[in-house]
């Protein structure tokens, strides 16, 4: 086999992604597996996240903190392993970033290392900014996240809308700018007033992906077992679900529940 570069036309690349700027048409998901990325890899999707939500949705726990750099290596690893077009970002999990640069840079190259193309940071503040800096330097892409940023859900006091207050929405339009400073090829806004992201929007000259931050971003994110509809109690106002697949899996499986119990699988020529 011949060696060869990544098809710049059929994949997509941090400088790709870049150039969108101003289109507001990236549609970008979160990923935790190889099943649902070669699912995704047959799609238009151009970014794929394997997100902390992680902590969330595959561990079934009730905040991010807890999901280990090791638990995300294996995550990248399992959607690289299913991706080969849009653009893999890895999210770097609580407590292996804040402490210093070195402990950043270590971490992300472990991502990197799993296949991820660039790696997401939660939060604006100069200690962030100097790391988001260092990793940039070192060639390490970084994604941005301003807004609700779950990692600190307890300094916020829960998952409520970020920005309403005029000193909070100027620090958080000024941080945007910041962040794309230190070198952000793109920033993420999480649950904010659609106003707030739209001036944010036009104030940075890198993309912006937002949930929860209405139409004006340059694409959109959403978690990808959410608008699947697999929690059917879990229904966020910000969450379009477009498809019901907790009812399509349940009947499923009483089916074969039932298929069990009666005698009729497997059939004869399920048999050897
Ligand atoms: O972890 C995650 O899924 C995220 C997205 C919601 C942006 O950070």
């Amino acid at each position: 086999m011949s060696r060869s570069y990544p098809d710049e036309k059929k994949s997509f690349s941090v400088p790709r992604i870049m150039k969108m700027k101003g289109k507001g048409t990236l549609a970008t998901i979160t990923c935790y597996d190889a099943t649902f990325a070669r699912i995704i890899d047959k799609t238009p999707i151009q970014l794929v996240l394997v997100g902390d939500s992680a902590a969330n949705v595959i561990y079934g726990l009730d905040s991010t903190l807890p999901v280990s750099i090791d638990e995300m290596v294996m995550h990248t690893r399992a959607v690289a392993a299913g991706l080969s077009k849009a653009l893999l970002v890895a999210d770097m999990p609580f407590g292996s970033y804040q402490p210093s640069a070195e402990i950043a840079i270590t971490n992300a190259s472990k991502l990197l290392a799993a296949g991820a193309q660039a790696v997401k940071v939660e939060g604006g503040s100069p200690h962030i900014r100097e790391i988001i800096g260092k990793l940039v330097e070192v060639g390490i892409p970084v994604m941005g996240h301003l807004g609700l940023t779950p990692q600190s859900v307890h300094k916020i006091g829960g998952y409520k809308l970020q920005g309403k207050k005029d000193a909070d929405a100027e620090l958080m339009l000024s941080e945007a700018g910041l962040l794309e400073e230190a070198g952000c090829f793109s920033i993420v806004l999480e649950k904010i007033p659609a106003e707030l992201a739209e001036k944010i929007t036009s104030a940075v000259s890198v993309p912006t992906i937002g949930i929860g931050a209405g139409p004006d971003c340059d694409g959109q994110i959403l978690v990808l077992y959410d608008i699947l509809g697999l929690d059917p109690e879990f229904k966020p106002r910000f969450v379009r679900r477009y498809a019901e697949l907790e009812q399509v899996i349940r009947e499923a499986l009483e089916r074969y529940t039932e298929d069990v119990s009666r005698g009729k699988f497997p059939s004869e020529e399920e048999s050897f």
